[in-house]
């Protein structure tokens, strides 16, 4: 059975306190809204709209740099969140199945949930998700008859009685499209928030005869953000939860606690990670490779058996073969290193390519930027490049080649050849000693008068 998604995302989040309209603030590096639209996506959805209100154009851009199908819908004026919803009924104009409603704001709901939601619809019309609140706060509460959900009431209207119940509505809801958007046309505004409620269309549904079931979930999956202090816990949670799964899959953590994950990272069995490495988005690391203190990676691989660090910094379109050694104060960008190269110390490796076993000394630089292009540098296998070498790009080093350190490589260098770009030593005799003396003396001369 096909399904669509619908993520609300059009509140201005004024709790925030921030330009950033809140689905765009990121949590382990990707924003809010993309937590919930990758937990939807694991459904394999016919069609995703995005619904918008505030900061519509950036919420948009983030939303299809993540899927570029996605439609988006705008919402004006929020007026609630079934008004929100039914904006998205020119979008899923012709689509069979069932669309399910999924909050911007509420990055952690699984993706095991909404398919057990799914499932529970071959019994319900209607399938709401609710969970047991520690605390109910302001959330709607399910009014139960049995196993059936009668409706939900929103906190400003409910009764004593009502605020008692701790079943409350996560706001997670699916149903046929059409079923959904026919009650959504039945939905009043007459209530204390004078706003349209998605939440009524329980109520309705149940009118019409129609069955409404909850499934149950917990607590901390339905979390939402609506302040600084919520997204820092929610960031802090997220890294907890990582940090285990990544023990838990036979990944060595140092010192787990100082390991920062990004919502993507993929690290295999047998690596290990040493103390303060953080990963940003979409970073892959083999089996057994070995990333050592203070790194920084971000949209790069590492392959089996590879060492990096300590303190090397790994940025996007950094590919490290199998075997590849990065040390100490080394920059990979959009660089591919085969099996086995080393760059140890120092260096900027950016726009490249470096052959296997190729060695690269202290000091390089691949100069690969004019103020206006970037250029790029090809190295061969089983070159040796001297240290401080600045390879000017774009220029390439054939295989077997070296470059004397301290070069200046402007030209390409053949296979086999030996280029040195530097000053040509001179060499006095005795110079050092009486430049020296004649320093040393003049100093004295100074201090006296
Ligand atoms: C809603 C539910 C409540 C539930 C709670 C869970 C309703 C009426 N109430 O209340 O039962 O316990 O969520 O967190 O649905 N949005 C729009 N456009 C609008 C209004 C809202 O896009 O016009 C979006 C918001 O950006 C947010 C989501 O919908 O992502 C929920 O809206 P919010 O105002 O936070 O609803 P609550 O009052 O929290
Ligand atoms: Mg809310």
């Amino acid at each position: 059975m096909p399904v669509s998604l619908i993520l609300l995302a059009a509140g201005q989040g004024t709790r925030m306190n921030s330009d950033l309209p809140k689905v765009l603030h990121p949590l382990a590096g990707v924003p809010l809204l993309v937590h919930a639209m990758r937990a939807g996506a694991v459904l394999g959805p016919e069609r995703v709209v995005v619904v918008t209100g505030h900061g519509a154009e950036a919420v948009a851009k983030a939303a299809r740099a993540e899927d570029p199908e996605v439609a988006v819908v705008h919402q004006a004026e929020q007026l609630g969140t079934a008004h929100a919803v039914a904006q998205a009924r020119r979008a899923l104009d012709g689509v069979v199945g069932d669309a399910v409603v999924l909050y911007g704001d509420t990055p952690f709901v699984r993706p095991e949930t909404i398919e057990a939601m799914l499932e529970a619809r071959a019994q319900h019309a209607v399938v709401v998700l609710g969970f047991e609140a520690a605390d109910p706060g302001r959330y709607g509460r399910l009014v139960m008859a049995g196993d059936s959900l009668e409706r939900i009431v929103e906190f400003k209207d409910a009764t004593d009685a009502e605020r008692a119940i701790r079943l409350c509505n996560s706001g997670v809801v699916c149903a046929q499209a059409s079923t959904l958007f026919e009650l959504i046309d039945s939905v009043g505004n007459q209530n204390a928030a004078g706003e349209y409620y998605l939440t009524d269309i329980v109520a309705i549904a149940r009118q019409k005869g129609l069955s409404v079931g909850v499934v149950r979930c917990d607590e901390a999956e339905t979390l939402g953000i609506n302040t600084r202090a919520e997204l820092a816990g929610a960031e802090a949670a997220f890294q907890a939860r990582m940090r285990a799964e990544a023990l838990d899959l036979g990944v060595t953590l140092i010192a787990p606690e100082t390991i920062h994950f990004a919502q993507d990272t993929v690290i295999g069995r047998d690596a290990v990670v040493g103390p303060n490495v953080v990963f940003g988005p979409g970073v892959t690391v083999e089996s057994g490779a070995e990333i050592r203190a203070f790194c920084h990676l971000e949209g790069c691989h590492v392959s089996r058996g590879a060492k990096v660090g300590p303190f090397a910094r790994l940025r996007p379109g950094a590919e490290l073969a199998e075997d590849v050694h990065v040390g100490n104060f080394v920059e990979i960008k959009a660089a591919i290193l085969d099996e086995g190269a080393k760059v140890n110390h120092l260096s900027y490796i950016g726009d490249a390519h470096v052959g296997e076993k190729t060695n690269i000394g202290a000091g390089t630089i691949t100069c690969n930027y004019d103020g206006v292009f970037k250029h790029r540098t090809e190295i061969g296998a089983r070159a040796f490049i001297g240290s401080d070498t600045m390879l000017v790009a774009p220029v390439r080093v054939g295989n077997d080649a070296m470059t004397g350190s301290g070069s200046v490589i402007t030209e390409d260098v053949p296979d086999g050849a030996m280029a040195l770009g530097r000053a040509q030593q001179t060499t006095k005799p005795g110079l050092g000693l009486r430049m020296m003396q004649r320093l040393r003396a003049l100093k004295a001369k100074k201090s006296e008068g």
